[in-house]
């Protein structure tokens, strides 16, 4: 291509190896409510971050940011190497193609088989009808469907429908279907939220697994502080929109990643969701840092 044919840049480029690079980023609502407020962050192709803070600290709305699933109202982002504010109709959904997303609430069609569930993971690669069901798929994506479930464990229940599964083993599925998306970079918004804490920390060893062996990227969302420890490498911490930590788990205190939670209890008075759950931590020991500190 010669240079008169590239479009001017609209801000500094991603350097190689940088999944996400974002600057400035604010989020102001309809409403008023500035969710963001100068948000800057980047992050190697590659890392895992754990992504923490009270509710309503703009966790979830920096995640549907990356892939304008809410539309910034300021600031460059860029994601595996594109500029995604300039990002035209095709390139962004080429980008979203390449962001395989779980979220809290397990969206996979109940009544449809498990298998059926997971092959609709590559309807961003095969827009045919054929690809709407299992059955009909080409067998190659079959197959690839089949691995995608036998990597999660659950290959035995590819022909139940979607309903008949456990929470946990749900949200496996929505990995499943997550993996035939063949991502990049995976974001998850407090995957586990809904799961006890056993089918919770499979599905968080599955992740992290996956994440590795695929070397991707993987920015994940947390309300556990314990399974924060557990897990993360590189934890940033919103609070009220902005940047309040970002740092190495291991050099962090409890009383730090704590102190992020504060006014989340008082606001709540510690009967909140988190409150409680943190209390309960600390009495029980389970938060084992705790101990060790
Ligand atoms: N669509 C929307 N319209 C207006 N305000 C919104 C919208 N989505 C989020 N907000 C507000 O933006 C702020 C950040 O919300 P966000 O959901 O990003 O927080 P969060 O950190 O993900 O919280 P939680 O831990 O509860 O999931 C909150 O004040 C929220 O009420
Ligand atoms: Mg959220």
């Amino acid at each position: 291509m010669s240079s008169h044919q590239l479009p001017a840049p609209r801000s500094a480029p991603a350097r190689p190896g940088q999944a996400v690079r974002v600057s400035g980023l604010v989020k102001e609502f309809a409403t008023g409510t500035r969710a963001l407020d100068g948000v800057d962050l980047e992050i190697s192709a590659g890392e895992t971050v754990v992504l923490l803070g009270a509710n309503g600290s703009g966790k979830s709305t920096l995640l549907k940011c990356l892939t304008r699933l809410v539309e910034p109202t300021e600031g460059t982002l860029h994601l595996l190497g594109r500029d995604v504010r300039a990002a035209g109709r095709a390139e962004l959904s080429g980008l979203r193609r390449e962001v395989g997303v779980v979220f809290q609430h397990i969206n996979l069609v109940d009544q449809l088989s498990v298998l059926t569930n997971v092959v609709h993971g590559a309807l961003g690669r095969e827009h045919s009808p054929r690809t709407w069901f299992a059955m009909t798929a080409r067998a190659e994506l079959r197959e690839e469907a089949m691995e995608a479930l036998g990597r999660v464990g659950l290959a035995h229940v590819a022909g139940r429908r979607a309903e008949q599964l456990s929470g946990g083993q749900r949200q496996r599925v929505a990995v499943a279907r997550m993996l035939m998306q063949r991502p990049r970079m995976v974001l998850a918004d407090e995957p586990v939220a809904a799961l006890d804490p056993r089918a919770g920390r499979a599905v968080m060893d599955l992740l992290w697994e996956i994440a590795e062996e695929r070397r991707l990227t993987l920015v994940c969302t947390l309300h556990q502080l314990p399974l924060a420890r557990d897990y993360a490498r590189r934890v940033v911490a919103l609070r009220a929109g902005r940047v309040e930590l970002d740092a190495d788990i291991a050099v962090l205190a409890d009383t730090e990643l704590d102190g992020l939670y504060a006014a989340e209890r008082e606001d709540e008075g510690l009967a909140g969701d988190l409150g409680t759950r943190t209390a309960a931590h600390r009495a029980t020991g389970a938060h084992r840092e705790a101990v060790d500190a």
